[in-house]
Protein backbone atom coordinates (compact mmCIF):
# COMPACT_ATOMS: atom_id res chain seq x y z
CA UNK A 1 0.00 0.00 0.00
CA UNK A 2 1.50 3.36 -0.63
CA UNK A 3 1.72 5.63 2.04
CA UNK A 4 -0.76 8.95 1.73
CA UNK A 5 0.60 12.10 2.94
CA UNK A 6 -1.07 15.14 4.11
CA UNK A 7 0.70 17.95 3.25
CA UNK A 8 -0.56 21.91 4.07
CA UNK A 9 0.04 24.95 2.62
CA UNK A 10 -0.96 28.24 4.08
CA UNK A 11 -2.37 30.80 2.00
CA UNK A 12 -4.51 34.12 2.17
CA UNK A 13 -8.17 32.70 2.21
CA UNK A 14 -8.81 34.70 -0.89
CA UNK A 15 -6.56 32.95 -2.48
CA UNK A 16 -6.71 29.23 -1.86
CA UNK A 17 -8.43 28.83 -5.13
CA UNK A 18 -5.32 29.94 -7.39
CA UNK A 19 -2.80 27.74 -4.87
CA UNK A 20 -4.26 24.82 -5.85
CA UNK A 21 -4.27 25.70 -10.00
CA UNK A 22 -0.52 26.24 -9.12
CA UNK A 23 0.02 23.15 -7.26
CA UNK A 24 -1.84 21.35 -10.01
CA UNK A 25 -0.12 23.19 -12.39
CA UNK A 26 3.31 21.96 -10.90
CA UNK A 27 2.84 18.09 -11.21
CA UNK A 28 0.95 17.58 -7.82
CA UNK A 29 -1.48 15.39 -7.76
CA UNK A 30 -3.78 14.36 -5.17
CA UNK A 31 -7.03 15.71 -3.25
CA UNK A 32 -6.91 19.50 -1.86
CA UNK A 33 -9.44 20.48 0.57
CA UNK A 34 -9.40 24.62 1.56
CA UNK A 35 -9.83 25.05 5.53
CA UNK A 36 -12.72 26.28 7.02
CA UNK A 37 -11.25 29.97 6.94
CA UNK A 38 -9.50 28.94 3.51
CA UNK A 39 -6.46 30.42 4.61
CA UNK A 40 -5.02 26.42 4.52
CA UNK A 41 -5.14 24.30 1.48
CA UNK A 42 -5.16 20.72 2.48
CA UNK A 43 -3.15 18.53 -0.32
CA UNK A 44 -3.29 14.84 0.24
CA UNK A 45 -0.97 13.09 -2.23
CA UNK A 46 1.32 9.87 -2.59
CA UNK A 47 3.91 11.95 -2.95
CA UNK A 48 5.10 15.37 -4.26
CA UNK A 49 5.47 14.00 -7.82
CA UNK A 50 6.58 17.22 -10.05
CA UNK A 51 5.71 17.42 -13.76
CA UNK A 52 8.49 14.86 -15.61
CA UNK A 53 8.68 17.39 -18.23
CA UNK A 54 9.91 20.23 -16.18
CA UNK A 55 13.17 21.10 -14.12
CA UNK A 56 12.11 19.94 -10.80
CA UNK A 57 14.45 22.37 -9.32
CA UNK A 58 12.63 25.74 -11.11
CA UNK A 59 8.71 24.07 -10.43
CA UNK A 60 8.57 24.79 -6.42
CA UNK A 61 9.79 28.84 -6.23
CA UNK A 62 6.15 29.49 -8.72
CA UNK A 63 4.21 28.60 -5.73
CA UNK A 64 3.28 32.23 -5.33
CA UNK A 65 0.70 31.75 -3.20
CA UNK A 66 1.79 29.91 -0.46
CA UNK A 67 3.04 31.94 2.43
CA UNK A 68 3.99 28.76 4.59
CA UNK A 69 4.19 25.06 3.75
CA UNK A 70 3.99 21.95 6.33
CA UNK A 71 5.06 19.07 4.92
CA UNK A 72 4.02 15.67 5.66
CA UNK A 73 1.87 16.42 8.54
CA UNK A 74 0.67 14.27 11.04
CA UNK A 75 -2.62 14.85 12.60
CA UNK A 76 -3.54 14.87 16.38
CA UNK A 77 -7.61 14.16 15.97
CA UNK A 78 -9.52 15.03 19.02
CA UNK A 79 -6.62 15.06 21.12
CA UNK A 80 -5.58 16.04 24.17
CA UNK A 81 -2.69 18.91 25.30
CA UNK A 82 -1.17 16.43 27.12
CA UNK A 83 -1.31 13.10 24.31
CA UNK A 84 -0.15 16.36 21.02
CA UNK A 85 2.69 17.20 23.87
CA UNK A 86 3.55 13.51 24.58
CA UNK A 87 3.71 12.57 20.77
CA UNK A 88 5.23 15.88 19.66
CA UNK A 89 8.51 15.92 22.53
CA UNK A 90 8.84 12.07 20.96
CA UNK A 91 9.02 13.18 17.26
CA UNK A 92 11.51 16.64 18.35
CA UNK A 93 13.61 13.78 20.08
CA UNK A 94 13.97 11.56 17.01
CA UNK A 95 13.91 14.16 14.85
CA UNK A 96 16.46 16.78 16.27
CA UNK A 97 18.82 14.53 18.81
CA UNK A 98 22.13 15.63 17.78
CA UNK A 99 20.68 17.08 14.26
CA UNK A 100 21.79 20.47 15.08
CA UNK A 101 19.78 23.45 15.39
CA UNK A 102 15.90 23.39 15.30
CA UNK A 103 13.05 25.26 15.78
CA UNK A 104 9.36 25.24 16.68
CA UNK A 105 6.82 27.45 15.40
CA UNK A 106 3.13 27.63 16.39
CA UNK A 107 0.49 28.48 14.15
CA UNK A 108 -2.85 28.76 14.19
CA UNK A 109 -5.59 28.84 11.59
CA UNK A 110 -7.31 32.47 11.22
CA UNK A 111 -10.80 31.87 12.24
CA UNK A 112 -12.54 33.36 14.95
CA UNK A 113 -13.45 29.70 16.62
CA UNK A 114 -9.59 28.61 16.18
CA UNK A 115 -7.85 27.98 19.38
CA UNK A 116 -6.30 31.17 20.93
CA UNK A 117 -2.37 32.11 21.50
CA UNK A 118 -2.97 30.78 24.87
CA UNK A 119 -3.86 27.73 23.31
CA UNK A 120 -0.41 28.29 21.71
CA UNK A 121 1.46 29.23 24.71
CA UNK A 122 0.46 26.29 26.62
CA UNK A 123 1.45 23.35 23.69
CA UNK A 124 4.98 25.58 23.54
CA UNK A 125 5.87 25.21 27.31
CA UNK A 126 4.27 21.97 27.84
CA UNK A 127 6.80 20.72 25.14
CA UNK A 128 9.40 22.44 26.57
CA UNK A 129 9.07 20.94 29.70
CA UNK A 130 8.70 17.42 28.52
CA UNK A 131 12.05 18.04 26.58
CA UNK A 132 13.68 19.63 29.87
CA UNK A 133 13.05 16.38 31.70
CA UNK A 134 13.49 14.55 28.54
CA UNK A 135 16.33 15.82 26.66
CA UNK A 136 17.62 19.10 28.18
CA UNK A 137 20.23 19.31 25.54
CA UNK A 138 17.32 19.82 23.15
CA UNK A 139 16.47 23.21 24.74
CA UNK A 140 20.13 24.66 24.09
CA UNK A 141 19.49 23.74 19.93
CA UNK A 142 16.10 25.70 20.04
CA UNK A 143 16.05 28.58 17.85
CA UNK A 144 13.81 31.91 19.86
CA UNK A 145 10.40 31.70 19.83
CA UNK A 146 9.28 32.49 16.80
CA UNK A 147 12.05 33.87 15.38
CA UNK A 148 13.10 32.67 11.79
CA UNK A 149 14.61 29.71 10.95
CA UNK A 150 17.43 29.33 8.28
CA UNK A 151 15.75 27.18 5.81
CA UNK A 152 18.60 27.19 3.39
CA UNK A 153 20.99 25.79 5.96
CA UNK A 154 21.11 21.84 6.18
CA UNK A 155 21.20 21.02 10.27
CA UNK A 156 18.00 23.60 10.97
CA UNK A 157 15.02 21.33 11.80
CA UNK A 158 11.92 23.14 11.02
CA UNK A 159 9.00 21.63 13.13
CA UNK A 160 5.68 23.37 12.98
CA UNK A 161 2.23 22.70 15.11
CA UNK A 162 -0.69 24.16 12.69
CA UNK A 163 -3.78 24.66 15.26
CA UNK A 164 -6.36 24.20 12.86
CA UNK A 165 -9.28 23.90 15.51
CA UNK A 166 -9.81 22.70 18.86
CA UNK A 167 -10.20 19.09 17.37
CA UNK A 168 -7.44 19.51 15.37
CA UNK A 169 -3.98 19.57 15.34
CA UNK A 170 -1.20 19.32 12.56
CA UNK A 171 2.31 18.55 13.46
CA UNK A 172 5.42 18.66 10.99
CA UNK A 173 8.88 18.19 10.81
CA UNK A 174 11.24 18.71 7.84
CA UNK A 175 15.15 19.09 7.57
CA UNK A 176 15.53 21.98 4.29
CA UNK A 177 18.84 21.32 4.07
CA UNK A 178 19.04 17.57 3.35
CA UNK A 179 19.63 15.95 -0.02
CA UNK A 180 16.94 14.03 -0.86
CA UNK A 181 15.07 15.47 -3.83
CA UNK A 182 11.76 16.44 -2.30
CA UNK A 183 13.42 18.12 0.60
CA UNK A 184 14.97 20.47 -2.13
CA UNK A 185 10.88 20.83 -2.99
CA UNK A 186 10.40 21.67 0.20
CA UNK A 187 13.17 23.52 0.85
CA UNK A 188 12.25 26.35 -1.41
CA UNK A 189 8.14 26.26 -0.48
CA UNK A 190 9.69 27.11 3.15
CA UNK A 191 9.55 30.46 4.74
CA UNK A 192 11.90 31.88 7.40
CA UNK A 193 9.27 33.23 8.98
CA UNK A 194 6.41 31.66 11.06
CA UNK A 195 3.43 30.95 9.20
CA UNK A 196 5.56 32.94 6.21
CA UNK A 197 4.91 36.06 8.13
CA UNK A 198 7.59 38.74 8.04
CA UNK A 199 8.01 41.10 10.53
CA UNK A 200 8.79 44.31 10.05
CA UNK A 201 10.59 46.29 12.28
CA UNK A 202 9.53 49.85 12.63
CA UNK A 203 11.50 52.77 10.63
CA UNK A 204 10.18 55.70 10.13
CA UNK A 205 13.72 56.85 8.52
CA UNK A 206 12.20 55.96 5.05
CA UNK A 207 10.45 57.63 2.70
CA UNK A 208 6.90 55.03 2.06
CA UNK A 209 6.14 51.94 3.58
CA UNK A 210 6.76 50.91 0.18
CA UNK A 211 10.66 49.98 1.24
CA UNK A 212 9.16 47.11 3.48
CA UNK A 213 8.36 45.32 0.35
CA UNK A 214 12.31 44.48 -0.92
CA UNK A 215 13.20 44.49 2.92
CA UNK A 216 11.32 41.36 3.13
CA UNK A 217 11.94 39.60 -0.31
CA UNK A 218 15.81 40.38 0.74
CA UNK A 219 14.57 38.09 4.11
CA UNK A 220 12.33 35.55 2.78
CA UNK A 221 14.79 33.42 0.00
CA UNK A 222 17.95 32.73 1.91
CA UNK A 223 18.32 29.77 -0.63
CA UNK A 224 18.32 31.67 -3.64
CA UNK A 225 21.32 31.31 -5.78
CA UNK A 226 22.95 28.74 -3.10
CA UNK A 227 22.17 25.57 -5.33
CA UNK A 228 19.92 22.84 -4.56
CA UNK A 229 20.28 19.30 -3.96
CA UNK A 230 23.95 19.81 -4.11
CA UNK A 231 24.48 20.45 -0.22
CA UNK A 232 25.21 17.28 1.98
CA UNK A 233 23.33 17.17 5.72
CA UNK A 234 26.55 18.55 6.93
CA UNK A 235 25.87 21.65 5.01
CA UNK A 236 28.53 20.84 2.54
CA UNK A 237 28.97 20.92 -1.01
CA UNK A 238 30.94 21.89 -3.95
CA UNK A 239 32.51 24.78 -3.50
CA UNK A 240 29.63 27.78 -4.25
CA UNK A 241 27.03 25.60 -3.72
CA UNK A 242 26.39 27.63 -0.30
CA UNK A 243 26.23 31.06 -1.96
CA UNK A 244 25.74 33.43 0.80
CA UNK A 245 21.67 34.70 0.36
CA UNK A 246 21.17 36.72 -2.75
CA UNK A 247 21.64 40.35 -1.64
CA UNK A 248 22.29 43.76 -2.63
CA UNK A 249 25.88 44.56 -1.69
CA UNK A 250 27.92 47.87 -1.24
CA UNK A 251 29.28 48.66 -4.36
CA UNK A 252 26.41 47.14 -6.26
CA UNK A 253 25.07 48.90 -9.19
CA UNK A 254 21.40 49.03 -8.83
CA UNK A 255 18.51 50.10 -11.48
CA UNK A 256 15.26 51.41 -9.32
CA UNK A 257 12.47 51.80 -12.13
CA UNK A 258 9.33 53.17 -10.37
CA UNK A 259 11.39 54.40 -7.36
CA UNK A 260 9.28 57.74 -6.31
CA UNK A 261 9.37 58.48 -3.65
CA UNK A 262 12.34 56.69 -2.95
CA UNK A 263 11.62 53.29 -0.05
CA UNK A 264 13.39 51.32 -2.60
CA UNK A 265 16.28 53.34 -3.55
CA UNK A 266 16.50 54.19 0.31
CA UNK A 267 17.06 49.82 1.00
CA UNK A 268 19.72 50.01 -1.73
CA UNK A 269 21.62 53.14 -0.41
CA UNK A 270 21.62 51.96 3.20
CA UNK A 271 23.47 48.67 1.83
CA UNK A 272 25.52 50.67 0.16
CA UNK A 273 25.10 50.07 -3.52
CA UNK A 274 25.14 53.35 -6.16
CA UNK A 275 21.23 53.54 -7.37
CA UNK A 276 20.15 54.97 -10.84
CA UNK A 277 16.15 55.77 -10.30
CA UNK A 278 13.98 56.16 -12.85
CA UNK A 279 10.55 57.62 -12.40
CA UNK A 280 8.52 60.39 -13.45
CA UNK A 281 8.23 62.20 -10.46
CA UNK A 282 11.47 63.20 -8.05
CA UNK A 283 12.35 60.97 -5.01
CA UNK A 284 12.26 62.68 -1.46
CA UNK A 285 14.56 65.87 -1.17
CA UNK A 286 17.10 64.11 0.90
CA UNK A 287 17.53 61.06 -1.61
CA UNK A 288 17.57 63.50 -4.57
CA UNK A 289 21.02 64.83 -2.80
CA UNK A 290 22.52 61.73 -1.99
CA UNK A 291 25.88 61.54 -3.23
CA UNK A 292 24.91 57.80 -4.25
CA UNK A 293 21.80 58.52 -6.51
CA UNK A 294 21.09 59.37 -10.07
CA UNK A 295 17.61 60.07 -11.19
CA UNK A 296 16.39 59.88 -14.48
CA UNK A 297 13.01 61.66 -14.90
CA UNK A 298 10.86 59.54 -17.74
CA UNK A 299 9.23 56.37 -18.40
CA UNK A 300 10.67 53.19 -17.11
CA UNK A 301 9.37 51.38 -20.06
CA UNK A 302 12.08 52.96 -22.15
CA UNK A 303 15.46 53.18 -19.61
CA UNK A 304 17.81 50.43 -20.72
CA UNK A 305 21.05 50.75 -19.30
CA UNK A 306 24.40 50.91 -21.28
CA UNK A 307 25.99 48.10 -19.54
CA UNK A 308 24.60 45.24 -17.58
CA UNK A 309 23.55 46.18 -13.28
CA UNK A 310 24.41 43.90 -10.91
CA UNK A 311 20.42 44.67 -9.64
CA UNK A 312 16.95 45.47 -11.34
CA UNK A 313 14.40 46.39 -8.70
CA UNK A 314 11.36 47.31 -10.14
CA UNK A 315 8.06 48.55 -8.45
CA UNK A 316 6.36 50.36 -11.09
CA UNK A 317 2.19 50.41 -11.16
CA UNK A 318 1.41 48.96 -14.47
CA UNK A 319 -0.69 46.38 -16.00
CA UNK A 320 1.21 43.26 -15.20
CA UNK A 321 1.61 42.14 -18.93
CA UNK A 322 3.85 45.16 -19.55
CA UNK A 323 5.76 43.96 -16.21
CA UNK A 324 5.95 40.42 -17.72
CA UNK A 325 7.94 42.19 -20.96
CA UNK A 326 9.56 44.63 -19.30
CA UNK A 327 11.38 41.62 -16.69
CA UNK A 328 11.65 39.40 -20.17
CA UNK A 329 13.79 42.17 -22.01
CA UNK A 330 15.89 42.65 -19.45
CA UNK A 331 16.80 39.18 -18.34
CA UNK A 332 16.89 37.83 -21.76
CA UNK A 333 19.27 40.81 -22.64
CA UNK A 334 21.09 39.88 -19.19
CA UNK A 335 20.99 43.63 -18.40
CA UNK A 336 21.22 42.67 -15.26
CA UNK A 337 22.30 39.79 -12.78
CA UNK A 338 19.46 40.01 -9.76
CA UNK A 339 16.32 41.47 -10.03
CA UNK A 340 13.53 42.22 -7.56
CA UNK A 341 10.41 43.21 -9.45
CA UNK A 342 6.25 43.56 -8.31
CA UNK A 343 3.78 42.13 -10.70
CA UNK A 344 0.63 44.03 -9.80
CA UNK A 345 -3.03 42.22 -10.46
CA UNK A 346 -6.46 43.78 -10.59
CA UNK A 347 -7.75 41.04 -9.77
CA UNK A 348 -8.10 37.37 -9.71
CA UNK A 349 -8.39 37.39 -13.41
CA UNK A 350 -4.97 38.60 -13.95
CA UNK A 351 -3.25 35.67 -12.42
CA UNK A 352 -3.03 33.91 -15.42
CA UNK A 353 0.01 36.52 -16.16
CA UNK A 354 1.60 33.90 -13.74
CA UNK A 355 1.56 30.83 -16.13
CA UNK A 356 3.74 32.88 -18.51
CA UNK A 357 5.83 34.47 -16.09
CA UNK A 358 7.00 31.19 -14.57
CA UNK A 359 7.95 29.94 -17.88
CA UNK A 360 10.00 33.01 -19.11
CA UNK A 361 11.57 32.95 -15.58
CA UNK A 362 12.35 29.05 -16.14
CA UNK A 363 13.72 29.96 -19.00
CA UNK A 364 15.61 32.88 -18.49
CA UNK A 365 16.57 32.94 -14.86
CA UNK A 366 19.24 30.82 -13.02
CA UNK A 367 17.15 30.57 -10.12
CA UNK A 368 14.00 32.82 -8.56
CA UNK A 369 11.19 32.49 -6.39
CA UNK A 370 7.52 33.98 -6.66
CA UNK A 371 6.10 34.95 -3.68
CA UNK A 372 3.09 36.79 -2.49
CA UNK A 373 5.07 38.33 0.38
CA UNK A 374 3.55 39.64 3.77
CA UNK A 375 3.81 43.23 2.68
CA UNK A 376 2.26 42.27 -1.09
CA UNK A 377 -1.49 43.46 -1.38
CA UNK A 378 -3.00 42.32 -4.64
CA UNK A 379 0.67 41.69 -6.13
CA UNK A 380 3.75 39.12 -6.35
CA UNK A 381 7.16 39.35 -5.95
CA UNK A 382 9.74 37.88 -8.47
CA UNK A 383 13.19 37.38 -6.87
CA UNK A 384 16.11 36.29 -8.25
CA UNK A 385 19.44 35.53 -10.23
CA UNK A 386 20.52 35.12 -13.76
C1 LIG B 1 4.28 51.99 -5.91
S1 LIG B 1 5.11 53.41 -6.45
C2 LIG B 1 6.77 53.01 -6.12
C3 LIG B 1 7.15 53.11 -4.67
C4 LIG B 1 8.62 52.95 -4.47
N1 LIG B 1 9.06 51.61 -4.78
C5 LIG B 1 9.01 53.27 -3.04
O1 LIG B 1 9.52 52.36 -2.35
O2 LIG B 1 8.86 54.40 -2.61
C6 LIG B 1 5.03 53.30 -8.17
C7 LIG B 1 5.78 54.36 -8.91
O3 LIG B 1 5.79 53.99 -10.26
C8 LIG B 1 5.83 55.21 -11.00
N2 LIG B 1 5.47 54.93 -12.40
C9 LIG B 1 4.33 54.38 -12.89
N3 LIG B 1 4.42 54.25 -14.24
C10 LIG B 1 5.64 54.74 -14.58
C11 LIG B 1 6.32 54.85 -15.82
N4 LIG B 1 5.78 54.42 -16.96
N5 LIG B 1 7.57 55.35 -15.80
C12 LIG B 1 8.15 55.77 -14.65
N6 LIG B 1 7.54 55.67 -13.46
C13 LIG B 1 6.30 55.17 -13.42
C14 LIG B 1 4.87 56.12 -10.28
O4 LIG B 1 5.19 57.46 -10.57
C15 LIG B 1 5.16 55.74 -8.82
O5 LIG B 1 6.08 56.63 -8.25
Amino acid sequence: MTDVNQHIFLCDAERAAALGDELRAAGVSGEMSSGADGAALFVEATAIALNSDSDPEMLAPALAFARQSLPNAELFADASVNHIVRCASQAVIEACDDAGDWALHILRAEDADAPGPNRARLLRSEIEAQLKKRRRRLLRSLAPDDAPVDVSSAPTTLVQLYLESRERTWLSIVRPGAQASSDAFWRRCLSPWPGGLWQATENREPPSRAYRKLAEALEQFPWIGGGIGDVDSAGEGPPGSRGAALAIQAGDRVVDLGASPGGWSWVALQRGARVLAVDRSPLRADLMQHAKLDFVQGDAFQYRPESPVDWLICDVIAFPDRILELLRDWVAMKRCRNFCVTVKFRGAGDYGVLVELKNMLNKHARDFALRRLSENKNEVTAFGCL
